[in-house]
């Protein structure tokens, strides 16, 4: 037989098979058919697989168990069989790079997670877990399917499971971009990042019904769990973005500073920004008074590549800042406390948000810069009584453990426990910088000369006077980073315009770090 020649087959001529799988495809491919596309529009909202399409590069998406349909004889459901049921899963490629995929389909059931969706989920999770590649679930689902049961909570369980086994193993990203409630929010909640959309997405654990029912208060879905409450107050979401389509774009983003998984690099992009570039500007950006503010993310900008920093969490624990960036084209991960914002000052979100990121960066080899301008812990019994002893311990814990490269620069002053906190030499930061002006001390100038000093201020002619010599003599003693510098817990005080060239020169010299923990199953973190 030639090669050009159609096998013989008893069952069909082969262009019938291969028409009849089109027509299955295209059938599938409909989800819960046109009316309800429609309806998914009107509410303006993307389908599953215009999502997936929109975030892959063109042409790469291979569908895995296009065609499973569920078991479930339960109230009528023989009439509700839809060929790959309430999900989408898959792989494809960002930039070129391999992902593995899943998006509910709200056309189907609501999107709801009955056994079949989730082994669809979990096959995925498992595949992109053995292969090292990102997992990215875009969700959006009316939760456990009620009609199959005990089934589907059952479903969750095997999900939540994947992802606490993939966790630090392989990058993992939600996106909510319709409704996530119950315990459905657990599995964005257990990987790392979680994109919301604004109007259109909604988490929560019980709804505004349920809440009213049982404690009386009202209070609409928006408010409760909509993208602003999530990104601003509670810190679930680390992004928020105005459309589908932006919070897509900045997934794809997002991907770019991350290796695959935790036995990769993060990928070097070529650089366009000359490492040895200095930054005299800086010193414009922070001013030389102790307490004035100024926005630390344009020091960020000034030091790392020309508009590369990608901030994390923006809108929550806003006293301190965290994001990826890149130096000299290396992928770093920045955290610097925020001037700007209850004056730098670590709080229980700042602290839980910037060790979270920590690890992180940590967990999948992502080198960590820290820019230092802390004035301390925030003082008063709604933070102790919420506990920023065993919360605040999270950041100590989380630099603590940390074996990527660490490196710091105190800008202008590190006081108390936060000077520790914020990568210090002695919780295993590599390489510890401050610029000239900058202060080290257990407390600031004041609050030092008035615990010290209380009695001969108050006796003084002129009290504000003498408080004032007394805080210039604290300073030239203490305030100062060549007390530290004279003990070796500075590698040394370098001019602000020099940042951004030592720090490259640094995370060149640090690839080559390696640093053995001794084995254990896992530490305790304070949590
Ligand atoms: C089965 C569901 C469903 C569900 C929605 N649908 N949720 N089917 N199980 N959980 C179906 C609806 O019956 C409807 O089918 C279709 O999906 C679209 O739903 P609508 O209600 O018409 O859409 P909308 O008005 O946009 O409202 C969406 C919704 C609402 C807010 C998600 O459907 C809703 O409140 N659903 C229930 C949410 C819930 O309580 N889930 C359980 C959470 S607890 P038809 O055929 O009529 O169009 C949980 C536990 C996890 O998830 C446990 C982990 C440990």
């Amino acid at each position: 037989m030639s090669q050009q020649e159609e096998p013989e087959d008893e069952t069909g001529a082969p262009d019938d098979a291969v028409e009849e799988l089109r027509q299955k495809r295209a059938e599938a491919e409909l989800g819960g058919g046109e009316a309800r596309i429609e309806s998914q529009h009107e509410k303006g909202k993307m389908t599953a697989r215009e999502r997936i399409d929109f975030l892959v590069d063109d042409g790469t998406f291979n569908e895995v168990d296009p065609f499973v349909e569920h078991r479930s004889t339960n109230f009528g459901m023989e009439e509700k069989r839809f060929a790959g049921d309430a999900v989408v899963t898959g792989y494809g490629e960002v930039d070129g790079r391999k992902v593995f995929l899943f998006a509910h389909d709200f056309t189907v059931l609501g999107g709801s997670v009955g056994e079949v969706v989730a082994d669809k989920i979990c096959k995925v999770m498992d595949r992109a877990i053995e292969n090292g590649v990102p997992v990215i679930g875009l969700n959006d689902s009316g939760g456990a399917r009620i009609q199959e049961g005990v089934d589907s909570l059952v479903g969750f369980a095997k999900i939540f499971e994947r992802n606490t086994k993939a966790s630090g193993l392989i990058p993992q990203i939600s996106a909510i971009m319709g409704p996530c409630a119950g315990g459905a929010t657990y599995s964005p909640a257990l990987t790392d990042f979680t994109f919301m959309v604004q109007d259109t997405s909604h988490m929560f654990i019980t709804g505004p019904d349920v809440i009213e029912t049982v404690t009386g208060e009202q209070v609409s879905k928006e408010e409760l769990g909509g993208a602003g409450s999530h990104s601003t107050k509670s810190g679930v979401a680390h992004f928020s973005y105005p459309s589908e389509e932006e919070a897509l774009e900045n997934i794809r983003r997002l991907l770019s500073y991350l290796p695959a998984n935790n036995m990769e690099d993060p990928p070097r992009v070529k650089p366009w920004d000359d490492p040895d570039r200095e930054i005299p500007g800086v010193t414009d950006i922070v001013p030389s008074a102790p307490r004035k503010p100024y926005d630390m993310t344009k020091v960020i900008d000034a030091i790392v590549d020309e508009d590369s920093f990608f901030e994390v969490h923006g809108n929550w624990a806003r006293n301190v800042v965290v994001g990826f960036s890149r130096m000299d084209g290396q992928s770093v991960g920045v955290v610097a406390n925020q001037p700007r914002v209850s004056a730098g000052t670590l709080d229980i979100d700042a602290a839980e948000k910037a060790a979270r990121f920590v690890r992180f960066c940590d967990s999948f080899n992502i080198p960590i810069v820290t820019l230092v301008d802390v004035p301390g812990f925030m003082p008063g019994t709604d933070q102790e009584h919420n506990g920023i002893i065993r919360r605040g311990a999270k950041l100590i814990y989380a630099y603590a453990e940390a074996t990527v490269p660490l490196l710091s620069v105190v800008v202008r002053k590190a006081y108390g426990g936060a000077y520790i906190v914020m990568s210090s030499k002695f919780l295993g930061s590599d390489v510890n910088y401050a610029w000239p002006g900058s202060e080290m001390a257990v407390l600031g100038p004041r609050g030092a000369v008035n615990i010290l000093y209380r009695n001969e201020i108050a006796e003084a002619d002129d009290p504000d006077a003498k408080r004032q010599e007394l805080m210039d003599e604290f300073r030239d003693e203490f305030a100062n980073p060549y007390g530290p510098a004279k003990r070796g817990y500075l590698d040394d005080v370098i001019e602000p315009k020099e940042t951004r060239k030592r720090l490259i020169q640094d995370l060149d010299l640090l690839q080559r770090k390696r640093e053995d923990t001794p084995p254990k199953d896992h530490g305790n973190i304070p949590l």
